[in-house]
């Protein structure tokens, strides 16, 4: 990770420091587990193709549970791999009882359909949240494993105290990885949840209205100041990379002035993301030994 300088604004939510604290958690427990059943949590990914920015991804996962005590397989296959192989795969992981959870990273290639991938992934080692049994659950305010980004918003925002009930929530992006499943979180919450996408008219004119504004669209700089409610909460879940650095979805430095709390790229919502990962292994392996 780039050393990125230590959070002093007490607007600007340090995604590190919530991570690391969950990480301490999840290391402690991981250390129970092993003590009680003499077995180590253990992940695998799976990787297809040579997306610069999943690489990384997946090498983060595996510096996290490295840190954490879980054990980590790497599973890494060519952009051209067929769709009947990644499932094939998943069977046998899904098999493998030393194995508690599986994480495919996305965005896999054209050819292969992700929602046949994740449909193929046992719910019980569904530690991404991305099955459609974990996805159905969560619809109907049965959260068990939800989509880790999400929850790290959610965490955050317990971290911060803010009572979400009656809260208008703008979620921006309609994706199933983030915005589906952060405005289904909100509203089991009892947020008053609206969900912008790339066909919304008149953005602005929603966005504006938002206590809470959640942003994972991949449009560099999307959000500007005039589209920011005095004294919102605004998470910046997009992630544009360029000249080898990373930027959000929101002009951080045009926003700043008018908001309670803003999650910054890098160091916001990416690390909480990677910790909540590790706590899902590591109740998937309890899971399964129970
Ligand atoms: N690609 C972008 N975000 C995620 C994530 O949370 N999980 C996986 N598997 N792929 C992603």
């Amino acid at each position: 990770m780039e050393p990125l300088p230590e959070v002093t604004d007490p607007r600007v939510i340090d995604g590190r420091k919530i991570a690391q604290g969950i990480e301490g958690e999840v290391k402690k427990e991981v250390e129970k587990f092993i003590s009680e059943h003499g077995i180590r949590p253990a992940l695998a990914t799976i990787l297809v193709g040579e997306h610069p920015p999943s690489k990384l991804y997946v090498k983060l996962k595996h510096w996290a549970c490295k840190r954490v005590g879980i054990l980590s397989e790497d599973h890494k296959f060519p952009q051209e791999t067929r769709q009947d192989e990644i499932i094939g795969l998943i069977d046998t992981l899904n098999r493998r009882p030393e194995i508690h959870g599986i994480l495919v990273q996305l965005p896999l290639p054209k050819h292969i359909d992700e929602r046949d991938v994740m449909m193929r992934i046992a719910p019980e080692k569904d530690v991404d949240g991305f099955s459609p049994e974990s996805m159905g659950k969560m619809l109907i305010g049965r959260e068990g494993f939800v989509p880790c980004t999400p929850k790290g918003i959610v965490r955050a925002l317990s971290e911060f105290n803010i009572d979400l009930q009656g809260k208008e929530v703008v979620v921006v992006g309609h994706s199933n990885v983030v915005g589906k499943p952060a405005a289904i979180m909100l509203l089991n919450r009892n947020a008053t949840v609206k969900i912008c996408h790339v066909f919304t008219k008149d953005l602005k004119s929603h966005t504006k209205e938002a206590d809470i504004l959640i942003v994972a669209t991949g449009v560099r700089g999307l959000i500007k100041a005039d589209m920011v409610k005095e004294g919102a909460i605004v998470f910046d879940v997009g992630i544009t990379w360029l000249d080898e650095r990373v930027y959000g979805d929101v002009d951080f430095d045009d926003v700043l002035s008018k908001v309670k709390l803003i999650s910054p790229v890098p160091g916001g919502v990416g690390p909480m993301t990677i910790a909540i990962l590790m706590e899902h292994t590591l109740q998937a392996a309890k899971i399964q030994r129970s």
